[in-house]
Protein backbone atom coordinates (compact mmCIF):
# COMPACT_ATOMS: atom_id res chain seq x y z
CA UNK A 1 0.00 0.00 0.00
CA UNK A 2 1.47 3.28 -1.23
CA UNK A 3 0.07 6.69 0.35
CA UNK A 4 1.20 9.85 -1.29
CA UNK A 5 0.30 13.18 0.86
CA UNK A 6 0.36 16.43 -0.85
CA UNK A 7 -0.06 20.02 0.15
CA UNK A 8 0.54 19.83 3.59
CA UNK A 9 -0.08 22.58 5.77
CA UNK A 10 3.02 21.74 7.86
CA UNK A 11 4.73 18.73 8.23
CA UNK A 12 6.17 18.47 11.86
CA UNK A 13 8.82 17.24 13.75
CA UNK A 14 10.75 15.91 10.59
CA UNK A 15 14.48 14.94 11.26
CA UNK A 16 16.77 13.14 9.70
CA UNK A 17 17.60 11.41 12.34
CA UNK A 18 17.10 11.05 15.99
CA UNK A 19 20.32 9.00 17.66
CA UNK A 20 20.60 11.18 20.54
CA UNK A 21 17.66 12.23 22.82
CA UNK A 22 17.40 16.13 22.65
CA UNK A 23 18.79 18.18 25.13
CA UNK A 24 19.21 21.89 26.16
CA UNK A 25 19.14 24.54 23.44
CA UNK A 26 17.63 21.51 20.83
CA UNK A 27 14.49 21.27 22.81
CA UNK A 28 13.26 24.76 21.69
CA UNK A 29 13.55 23.82 18.02
CA UNK A 30 10.60 21.91 16.39
CA UNK A 31 11.74 21.08 12.75
CA UNK A 32 8.69 21.68 9.99
CA UNK A 33 8.26 22.25 6.63
CA UNK A 34 5.55 23.95 5.68
CA UNK A 35 3.49 23.42 2.05
CA UNK A 36 5.09 19.87 2.15
CA UNK A 37 4.40 16.45 1.00
CA UNK A 38 5.11 13.21 2.11
CA UNK A 39 5.41 9.39 0.98
CA UNK A 40 4.65 6.16 2.74
CA UNK A 41 5.12 2.94 1.76
CA UNK A 42 4.23 -0.54 3.17
CA UNK A 43 3.33 1.57 6.52
CA UNK A 44 6.81 3.29 6.55
CA UNK A 45 8.02 6.87 5.57
CA UNK A 46 9.79 6.53 2.51
CA UNK A 47 10.21 10.61 1.06
CA UNK A 48 9.00 13.74 2.44
CA UNK A 49 9.56 17.25 1.73
CA UNK A 50 8.88 20.71 0.77
CA UNK A 51 6.37 20.94 -2.66
CA UNK A 52 9.12 22.79 -4.57
CA UNK A 53 11.12 19.86 -4.53
CA UNK A 54 8.32 17.83 -5.01
CA UNK A 55 8.82 14.71 -7.00
CA UNK A 56 6.09 12.64 -8.03
CA UNK A 57 5.41 9.46 -6.49
CA UNK A 58 2.91 6.95 -8.17
CA UNK A 59 0.54 6.26 -5.31
CA UNK A 60 -2.45 3.84 -4.74
CA UNK A 61 -3.97 6.98 -2.57
CA UNK A 62 -3.75 10.52 -2.81
CA UNK A 63 -4.56 13.20 -0.16
CA UNK A 64 -4.42 17.10 -0.38
CA UNK A 65 -3.66 18.19 2.52
CA UNK A 66 -3.63 21.96 2.60
CA UNK A 67 -5.65 22.69 5.62
CA UNK A 68 -3.82 19.91 7.99
CA UNK A 69 -0.83 19.54 10.08
CA UNK A 70 0.92 16.10 10.20
CA UNK A 71 3.00 15.25 13.13
CA UNK A 72 4.06 12.18 14.63
CA UNK A 73 2.33 10.24 16.83
CA UNK A 74 2.37 10.34 21.02
CA UNK A 75 4.87 7.96 22.38
CA UNK A 76 3.40 7.24 25.95
CA UNK A 77 6.43 5.93 27.77
CA UNK A 78 5.01 5.05 31.11
CA UNK A 79 1.79 3.48 31.69
CA UNK A 80 0.03 0.74 34.10
CA UNK A 81 -2.67 0.07 31.73
CA UNK A 82 -3.18 -3.68 32.77
CA UNK A 83 -5.69 -3.29 36.04
CA UNK A 84 -8.90 -4.89 37.28
CA UNK A 85 -10.47 -2.20 39.03
CA UNK A 86 -10.79 1.89 39.18
CA UNK A 87 -9.98 3.18 42.57
CA UNK A 88 -12.85 6.31 42.96
CA UNK A 89 -13.22 5.62 46.71
CA UNK A 90 -9.52 6.47 47.48
CA UNK A 91 -10.55 9.54 45.01
CA UNK A 92 -13.28 10.58 47.32
CA UNK A 93 -10.97 10.13 50.21
CA UNK A 94 -8.62 12.26 49.24
CA UNK A 95 -10.96 14.97 48.72
CA UNK A 96 -12.18 14.48 52.19
CA UNK A 97 -8.83 14.74 53.20
CA UNK A 98 -6.93 11.45 53.67
CA UNK A 99 -2.98 11.48 51.76
CA UNK A 100 -2.03 9.17 48.80
CA UNK A 101 0.22 8.06 51.28
CA UNK A 102 -2.53 7.28 54.23
CA UNK A 103 -4.40 5.52 51.75
CA UNK A 104 -1.36 3.18 51.10
CA UNK A 105 -0.59 2.78 54.81
CA UNK A 106 -4.64 1.64 55.45
CA UNK A 107 -4.04 -1.16 52.62
CA UNK A 108 -5.30 1.05 50.11
CA UNK A 109 -3.34 1.64 47.08
CA UNK A 110 -1.15 -1.15 45.19
CA UNK A 111 -2.37 -3.46 47.06
CA UNK A 112 -5.78 -2.65 46.60
CA UNK A 113 -5.89 -2.97 43.11
CA UNK A 114 -3.50 -6.49 43.69
CA UNK A 115 -6.14 -7.90 45.34
CA UNK A 116 -8.41 -7.00 43.06
CA UNK A 117 -5.93 -8.45 40.17
CA UNK A 118 -5.91 -11.24 41.73
CA UNK A 119 -9.47 -12.29 40.97
CA UNK A 120 -9.68 -11.67 37.61
CA UNK A 121 -9.49 -13.46 34.63
CA UNK A 122 -6.62 -13.34 31.51
CA UNK A 123 -9.28 -13.08 29.03
CA UNK A 124 -11.42 -10.17 30.99
CA UNK A 125 -8.02 -8.58 32.11
CA UNK A 126 -6.97 -8.58 28.38
CA UNK A 127 -10.50 -7.20 27.18
CA UNK A 128 -10.36 -4.45 29.65
CA UNK A 129 -6.89 -3.50 28.61
CA UNK A 130 -7.65 -3.43 24.98
CA UNK A 131 -10.70 -1.31 24.91
CA UNK A 132 -8.35 1.16 26.73
CA UNK A 133 -5.54 1.31 24.23
CA UNK A 134 -8.22 1.40 21.46
CA UNK A 135 -9.06 4.32 23.17
CA UNK A 136 -5.73 5.99 23.60
CA UNK A 137 -5.10 5.53 20.37
CA UNK A 138 -7.81 7.23 19.15
CA UNK A 139 -6.31 9.88 21.54
CA UNK A 140 -3.25 9.98 19.67
CA UNK A 141 -1.08 7.47 21.36
CA UNK A 142 1.01 5.08 18.71
CA UNK A 143 3.31 3.58 20.97
CA UNK A 144 3.10 2.83 24.57
CA UNK A 145 4.75 1.03 27.49
CA UNK A 146 3.09 -0.97 29.85
CA UNK A 147 3.86 -2.12 33.05
CA UNK A 148 3.24 -5.60 34.97
CA UNK A 149 3.07 -4.37 39.15
CA UNK A 150 -0.88 -5.31 40.43
CA UNK A 151 -0.16 -8.94 40.51
CA UNK A 152 2.90 -9.21 43.42
CA UNK A 153 2.53 -12.79 43.44
CA UNK A 154 4.26 -15.14 40.69
CA UNK A 155 0.67 -16.24 39.45
CA UNK A 156 -0.50 -12.61 39.16
CA UNK A 157 2.49 -10.69 37.66
CA UNK A 158 2.92 -13.32 34.72
CA UNK A 159 -0.87 -13.33 34.32
CA UNK A 160 -0.35 -9.39 33.59
CA UNK A 161 2.98 -9.90 31.20
CA UNK A 162 0.93 -12.43 29.31
CA UNK A 163 -1.95 -9.99 28.84
CA UNK A 164 0.53 -7.26 27.34
CA UNK A 165 2.34 -9.74 24.92
CA UNK A 166 -1.59 -10.65 23.76
CA UNK A 167 -1.84 -6.70 23.29
CA UNK A 168 1.90 -7.03 21.78
CA UNK A 169 0.21 -9.37 19.58
CA UNK A 170 -3.46 -7.80 18.65
CA UNK A 171 -2.31 -4.48 17.79
CA UNK A 172 0.00 -2.95 15.20
CA UNK A 173 1.93 -0.30 17.29
CA UNK A 174 5.00 -0.85 19.27
CA UNK A 175 4.14 -2.43 22.71
CA UNK A 176 7.11 -2.47 25.35
CA UNK A 177 6.15 -4.33 28.36
CA UNK A 178 7.77 -3.25 31.67
CA UNK A 179 7.85 -6.07 34.15
CA UNK A 180 7.10 -4.34 37.87
CA UNK A 181 7.07 -7.25 40.41
CA UNK A 182 8.86 -4.51 42.63
CA UNK A 183 5.78 -2.21 43.28
CA UNK A 184 4.99 -2.81 46.87
CA UNK A 185 5.31 -5.46 49.07
CA UNK A 186 2.17 -7.15 49.49
CA UNK A 187 0.81 -8.29 52.02
CA UNK A 188 1.44 -11.73 53.11
CA UNK A 189 5.34 -10.47 52.92
CA UNK A 190 5.01 -7.83 55.10
CA UNK A 191 7.56 -9.03 57.62
CA UNK A 192 9.21 -10.60 54.91
CA UNK A 193 10.81 -8.34 52.33
CA UNK A 194 13.43 -10.51 51.65
CA UNK A 195 11.41 -13.33 51.12
CA UNK A 196 9.52 -11.12 48.14
CA UNK A 197 12.33 -9.70 46.70
CA UNK A 198 14.02 -13.69 46.31
CA UNK A 199 10.55 -14.69 45.05
CA UNK A 200 10.90 -12.12 42.26
CA UNK A 201 14.45 -12.96 41.38
CA UNK A 202 14.10 -16.38 41.71
CA UNK A 203 10.74 -17.27 40.79
CA UNK A 204 9.07 -14.56 39.11
CA UNK A 205 11.92 -13.30 36.54
CA UNK A 206 13.04 -16.67 35.40
CA UNK A 207 9.84 -17.13 33.80
CA UNK A 208 10.01 -13.98 32.31
CA UNK A 209 13.07 -14.25 31.17
CA UNK A 210 12.33 -17.72 29.61
CA UNK A 211 8.88 -16.57 27.85
CA UNK A 212 10.22 -13.59 26.74
CA UNK A 213 7.46 -11.59 28.20
CA UNK A 214 9.22 -8.42 29.59
CA UNK A 215 11.67 -5.91 27.66
CA UNK A 216 12.04 -3.42 30.87
CA UNK A 217 12.63 -3.81 34.68
CA UNK A 218 11.05 -1.30 36.97
CA UNK A 219 10.83 -0.87 40.66
CA UNK A 220 8.99 1.86 42.66
CA UNK A 221 12.20 2.96 45.16
CA UNK A 222 10.11 5.05 47.43
CA UNK A 223 9.83 5.10 51.25
CA UNK A 224 7.65 2.86 52.74
CA UNK A 225 7.96 0.75 48.77
CA UNK A 226 12.09 -0.15 48.31
CA UNK A 227 14.89 0.98 49.03
CA UNK A 228 17.96 2.00 46.91
CA UNK A 229 20.01 -0.95 47.92
CA UNK A 230 16.78 -3.34 47.07
CA UNK A 231 16.36 -0.93 43.45
CA UNK A 232 19.48 -2.04 42.87
CA UNK A 233 19.02 -5.82 43.98
CA UNK A 234 16.20 -6.23 41.21
CA UNK A 235 17.56 -3.97 38.41
CA UNK A 236 20.68 -6.54 38.57
CA UNK A 237 18.62 -9.71 38.83
CA UNK A 238 17.18 -8.07 35.78
CA UNK A 239 19.90 -7.44 33.78
CA UNK A 240 20.78 -11.07 33.54
CA UNK A 241 17.69 -11.56 31.58
CA UNK A 242 18.69 -8.71 29.40
CA UNK A 243 16.29 -6.07 31.18
CA UNK A 244 17.33 -2.46 31.44
CA UNK A 245 16.12 -0.31 33.90
CA UNK A 246 13.49 1.89 33.83
CA UNK A 247 12.75 2.87 37.42
CA UNK A 248 9.65 4.89 39.61
CA UNK A 249 11.85 7.42 41.42
CA UNK A 250 11.49 10.44 44.07
CA UNK A 251 7.56 10.64 43.71
CA UNK A 252 7.71 11.91 47.35
CA UNK A 253 10.76 11.57 48.40
CA UNK A 254 14.23 12.32 46.88
CA UNK A 255 16.10 9.28 48.97
CA UNK A 256 19.33 8.98 46.35
CA UNK A 257 17.74 6.52 43.96
CA UNK A 258 18.73 9.02 40.51
CA UNK A 259 22.44 8.72 41.28
CA UNK A 260 21.81 4.98 41.39
CA UNK A 261 19.90 4.48 38.75
CA UNK A 262 21.93 6.67 36.36
CA UNK A 263 25.18 4.08 37.14
CA UNK A 264 22.96 1.23 37.14
CA UNK A 265 22.53 2.75 33.53
CA UNK A 266 18.93 2.99 33.45
CA UNK A 267 17.12 3.84 30.39
CA UNK A 268 14.67 6.04 31.99
CA UNK A 269 13.81 7.53 35.94
CA UNK A 270 10.16 8.30 36.07
CA UNK A 271 8.38 10.77 38.19
CA UNK A 272 10.66 13.31 39.36
CA UNK A 273 8.66 15.44 41.76
CA UNK A 274 10.77 15.84 43.99
CA UNK A 275 14.42 16.93 43.03
CA UNK A 276 18.05 17.15 44.83
CA UNK A 277 20.76 19.47 43.69
CA UNK A 278 22.81 15.59 43.70
CA UNK A 279 19.44 14.33 41.76
CA UNK A 280 20.11 17.33 39.22
CA UNK A 281 23.78 16.55 39.15
CA UNK A 282 23.54 13.01 38.46
CA UNK A 283 20.98 13.33 35.89
CA UNK A 284 22.92 16.19 33.83
CA UNK A 285 24.65 14.98 30.24
CA UNK A 286 23.10 11.29 31.62
CA UNK A 287 22.24 8.87 29.12
CA UNK A 288 19.33 8.05 31.21
CA UNK A 289 16.14 10.28 30.01
CA UNK A 290 14.58 11.83 32.96
CA UNK A 291 10.42 11.14 32.13
CA UNK A 292 8.00 13.90 33.68
CA UNK A 293 4.30 12.51 34.73
CA UNK A 294 2.44 15.48 34.89
CA UNK A 295 -1.06 14.20 35.14
CA UNK A 296 -0.16 12.37 38.48
CA UNK A 297 0.67 15.79 39.95
CA UNK A 298 -2.60 17.42 38.42
CA UNK A 299 -4.50 13.93 40.30
CA UNK A 300 -2.53 14.03 43.31
CA UNK A 301 -2.31 17.65 44.05
CA UNK A 302 1.52 17.28 44.13
CA UNK A 303 4.48 19.63 42.83
CA UNK A 304 5.27 19.41 39.21
CA UNK A 305 9.28 17.98 37.98
CA UNK A 306 10.56 20.94 37.56
CA UNK A 307 11.10 20.33 33.93
CA UNK A 308 12.56 23.67 32.40
CA UNK A 309 15.46 23.75 34.99
CA UNK A 310 16.01 20.45 33.91
CA UNK A 311 16.24 21.19 30.37
CA UNK A 312 18.51 23.96 31.27
CA UNK A 313 20.76 21.74 33.33
CA UNK A 314 21.40 19.27 29.90
CA UNK A 315 19.37 16.53 31.79
CA UNK A 316 17.19 14.57 28.60
CA UNK A 317 13.68 15.07 29.76
CA UNK A 318 10.84 13.25 28.44
CA UNK A 319 6.51 12.88 29.03
CA UNK A 320 4.27 10.44 29.95
CA UNK A 321 0.89 9.51 31.11
CA UNK A 322 1.50 7.49 34.07
CA UNK A 323 -2.11 5.36 33.30
CA UNK A 324 -3.08 3.95 36.14
CA UNK A 325 -6.30 3.54 38.53
CA UNK A 326 -4.53 5.21 41.76
CA UNK A 327 -2.65 8.36 40.94
CA UNK A 328 -3.44 9.09 37.34
CA UNK A 329 -6.54 7.33 35.85
CA UNK A 330 -6.52 9.06 32.50
CA UNK A 331 -4.04 8.16 29.86
CA UNK A 332 -4.76 10.95 27.57
CA UNK A 333 -1.65 12.43 26.08
CA UNK A 334 -3.20 15.59 24.67
CA UNK A 335 -3.79 16.45 28.48
CA UNK A 336 -0.38 15.71 29.39
CA UNK A 337 0.31 17.95 26.89
CA UNK A 338 -1.92 20.67 28.17
CA UNK A 339 -0.10 20.35 31.39
CA UNK A 340 3.12 20.51 30.75
CA UNK A 341 2.25 24.05 28.80
CA UNK A 342 -0.21 25.30 31.42
CA UNK A 343 1.72 23.76 34.40
CA UNK A 344 5.21 23.34 33.97
CA UNK A 345 5.79 26.21 31.41
CA UNK A 346 6.94 23.95 28.93
CA UNK A 347 6.78 25.94 25.59
CA UNK A 348 4.25 23.46 23.26
CA UNK A 349 7.78 22.82 21.43
CA UNK A 350 9.73 21.16 23.94
CA UNK A 351 6.72 19.51 25.21
CA UNK A 352 6.22 18.06 22.01
CA UNK A 353 9.88 16.98 21.59
CA UNK A 354 9.36 15.75 25.27
CA UNK A 355 6.41 13.79 23.94
CA UNK A 356 7.69 12.31 20.72
CA UNK A 357 11.65 12.42 20.02
CA UNK A 358 12.72 11.80 23.60
CA UNK A 359 10.05 9.75 24.66
CA UNK A 360 11.10 7.33 21.91
CA UNK A 361 14.66 7.24 23.71
CA UNK A 362 13.02 6.30 27.03
CA UNK A 363 11.72 3.32 25.40
CA UNK A 364 14.17 2.05 22.93
CA UNK A 365 12.48 2.91 19.76
CA UNK A 366 13.90 5.98 19.16
CA UNK A 367 14.73 4.52 15.37
CA UNK A 368 11.12 3.19 14.86
CA UNK A 369 8.96 6.16 15.95
CA UNK A 370 8.86 9.94 17.20
CA UNK A 371 9.72 11.49 14.39
CA UNK A 372 8.91 11.98 10.38
CA UNK A 373 11.94 10.83 9.63
CA UNK A 374 12.84 8.35 6.37
CA UNK A 375 12.61 4.30 7.28
CA UNK A 376 10.65 4.85 10.60
CA UNK A 377 6.64 4.03 11.21
CA UNK A 378 3.97 5.69 9.50
CA UNK A 379 2.11 6.71 12.92
CA UNK A 380 0.80 9.89 12.09
CA UNK A 381 -1.91 12.38 13.26
CA UNK A 382 -3.16 14.85 11.48
CA UNK A 383 -4.93 18.07 12.53
CA UNK A 384 -7.20 20.53 10.43
CA UNK A 385 -7.52 24.24 10.22
CA UNK A 386 -5.02 24.94 12.77
CA UNK A 387 -2.50 27.77 12.51
CA UNK A 388 -0.17 26.20 14.70
CA UNK A 389 0.57 22.78 16.74
CA UNK A 390 0.19 25.14 20.57
CA UNK A 391 -3.21 24.77 19.33
CA UNK A 392 -3.38 21.48 20.58
CA UNK A 393 -2.61 21.91 24.00
CA UNK A 394 -4.43 25.14 24.36
CA UNK A 395 -7.50 23.35 23.72
CA UNK A 396 -6.90 21.37 26.93
CA UNK A 397 -9.25 18.93 28.33
CA UNK A 398 -10.11 18.16 24.28
CA UNK A 399 -8.43 16.28 21.40
CA UNK A 400 -8.99 18.05 17.96
CA UNK A 401 -6.91 14.75 16.42
CA UNK A 402 -8.76 15.12 13.12
CA UNK A 403 -7.54 11.47 12.11
CA UNK A 404 -4.76 9.14 13.05
CA UNK A 405 -2.74 6.40 11.20
CA UNK A 406 -1.09 3.85 12.49
CA UNK A 407 1.74 1.68 9.58
CA UNK A 408 0.41 4.13 7.11
CA UNK A 409 -3.61 2.69 7.93
CA UNK A 410 -6.52 5.02 9.17
CA UNK A 411 -7.85 3.87 12.40
CA UNK A 412 -11.80 4.46 13.04
CA UNK A 413 -12.83 6.26 16.14
O1 LIG B 1 3.35 5.62 39.03
N1 LIG B 1 4.01 5.29 42.18
C1 LIG B 1 3.87 4.14 41.87
N2 LIG B 1 3.01 3.60 41.02
C2 LIG B 1 1.94 4.32 40.35
C3 LIG B 1 0.72 4.45 41.16
C4 LIG B 1 0.24 3.16 41.67
C5 LIG B 1 -1.12 3.19 42.25
O2 LIG B 1 -1.47 4.06 43.06
O3 LIG B 1 -1.87 2.27 41.91
C6 LIG B 1 2.45 5.66 39.86
O4 LIG B 1 1.99 6.71 40.26
FE1 LIG C 1 3.89 4.80 37.27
Amino acid sequence: MSILFTHIKELVQVREHTNEPLRGAAMDELPSIKNAYLFVEHGRIVDYGSMEDFHPHPAEEVYNCEDQIIVPGYVDSHTHLVFAATREKEFEDRIHGLTYEEIAARGGGILNSAAKLATMSEDDLFNQAQKRLKLLISLGTTSIEVKSGYGLSVESELKILRVVKRLKEENYIPIKATFLGAHAIPANYKNDRDGYLKLIIDEMLPVIGKEHLADYIDVFCEKNYFTVDEMLRVIEAGSAYGLKAKVHVNQFNAIGAIDAAVKAGAVSVDHLEVMTTEDYDALSGAKTVATALPSCSFFLGLDYAPVNEMIDKNIAVALATDYNPGSTPSGNMNFVFSLACIKMKMTPQRAFNAMTVNAAHAMGLQDEVGSITKGKRANLLFFKDIDSIAAVPYHFGHSIIDRVLVNGIDIKK
